[in-house]
């Protein structure tokens, strides 16, 4: 289901002494099945909540505690770990290491690696929320952040302390997006960027309504892969049953109407416009403020037609922005495509096939023919999230062309 982003990095994981230990070991394991290389580091203190061998079975590689190993090619352990490594996540970090590290201290295999290290170190704070607010555990996480160190802040609720409050290791989902970033070009740093997912919800009366199929998935992954590439994402979301992406801006709406406010609300701020949504080209004409008896429906039911969002943004593009459509097809997907594309004045569009063996609509993978006024590419059949790194590699490099905003 096409190359995951952690294919091949080599990621270093610190691990400190926290009850949290044992969800790390969970992430150890979600990094080997997408094909990383983790090397695991422990403390001392580390090993006293979970084994090296869980993390040396997990991760199919030796795990690393001594600051001294065994043989004579370990005794510079410190430096080859932290030299090969593409990132280097601390997690869970207690505030003792914290410290240590604010302070420049390398007084054992872990933080003696992280100042060996060129690469990027992201850390992930878990402790007791008191000792989380203490006055120098905040002195020493904005010192870490000073210093460049990435800092995934902690989640609140209840921890294995059975008290309440901020210190609960950030979830995997979170430190997961932040770590893709963190190993992906920022091809998009220091653009904002507008995508559109899911269906809409045209109402008949306040139990009925007009939708389409759209689960949002496509969209929310355009979304995803964007926040990946640096870019600030706002997602103008229909009704899915999406979580919002880690580190992505959301905007939920029902209707075509409400989509077409959100969206050109935002629009005119950001470089990349991609609009995946399914809108609703038609609603009921008229909203019925209660249920209409089954045996007072219309079966002629009559239809308005609702606002080209796509269209409206083509009239309103600005020099140096790029707009984006996807088109439901199940036909003549170039010919539909080329059409779409002139008349709604777009830079790309991305045609997919609605009718298609597990393309276009609610499943997990999708094909996608790019059309554009160069030509037209086909997209592998692979994840959605895989179309949709392939589809921003794409736009950033019509990004690159195309004349900055006077
Ligand atoms: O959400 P998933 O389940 O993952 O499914 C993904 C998808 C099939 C919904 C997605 O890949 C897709 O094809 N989205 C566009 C669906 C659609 O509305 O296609 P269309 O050909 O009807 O519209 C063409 C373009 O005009 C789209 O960019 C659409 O957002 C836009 N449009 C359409 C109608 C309207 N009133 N305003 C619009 O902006």
């Amino acid at each position: 289901m096409g190359q995951t982003v952690f294919a091949g990095k080599k990621i270093v994981i610190g691990v400190c002494g926290s009850i949290a230990a044992f969800k790390v070991a969970g992430w150890v394991s979600e990094l080997a099945k997408e094909e990383a290389m983790v090397s695991v580091v422990m403390t001392a203190s580390a090993t006293e909540f979970v084994t090296p061998l869980t993390f040396a079975a997990l991760s199919g590689n030796n795990v690393h505690t001594g600051m001294f190993g065994t043989g004579k090619e370990d005794v510079m352990t410190h430096i080859s770990i932290g030299r090969d490594a593409d990132v280097i996540l601390i997690a869970p970090a207690t505030a003792n290491v914290i410290a240590r590290l604010a302070n420049g201290m390398a007084d054992d295999l872990l933080t003696t690696t992280i100042l060996a290290t060129r690469a990027q170190v992201l850390v992930c704070p878990a402790m007791n929320s008191r000792m989380y607010a203490h006055p120098a555990t905040r002195r020493n996480l904005q010192t870490l952040k000073d210093l460049g160190y990435g800092i995934i802040d902690p989640e609140s609720g209840m921890m294995a302390c059975k008290e309440e409050g901020d210190g609960r290791l950030a979830e995997w989902d979170t430190v997961k997006e932040h770590l893709a970033k963190s190993i992906t070009p920022q091809a998009l740093q220091g653009h904002k960027v507008l995508v559109t997912a899911g269906p809409t919800r045209e109402p008949l009366d306040p139990a009925r309504f007009l939708s389409n199929r759209s689960s949002g998935k496509m969209g929310y992954a355009l979304a995803r892969s964007a926040f990946r590439r640096g870019a600030e994402v706002i997602l103008v979301s229909g009704p899915t049953a999406l979580p919002c992406p880690p580190g992505v801006t959301r905007v939920n709406v029902q209707t075509a109407e409400e989509m077409y406010e959100a969206v050109l609300t935002h629009a005119g701020a950001c470089s990349v416009i991609v609009k995946a949504a399914a809108v609703a080209d038609y609603r009921p004409e008229e909203l019925h403020e209660h249920k209409v008896k089954k045996e007072n429906i219309d079966v002629n039911l009559l239809l308005a037609k609702n606002p080209d969002i796509l269209l409206e943004l083509g009239k309103r593009k600005k020099t140096g922005q790029l707009l984006i459509g996807f088109a439901a097809e199940s036909r003549n997907l170039a010919e539909e495509g080329l059409k779409k594309l002139r008349k709604k004045n777009l830079d790309l569009i991305a045609v997919n096939d609605i009718g298609g063996d597990n393309t276009g609509f609610e499943g997990e993978s999708n094909q996608v023919l790019l059309v554009s006024s160069s030509g037209t590419e086909i997209l592998p059949h692979t994840s959605k999230l895989h179309t949709a790194d392939l589809l921003w590699e794409r736009i950033t490099s019509l990004l690159m062309q195309s004349p900055q905003k006077a």
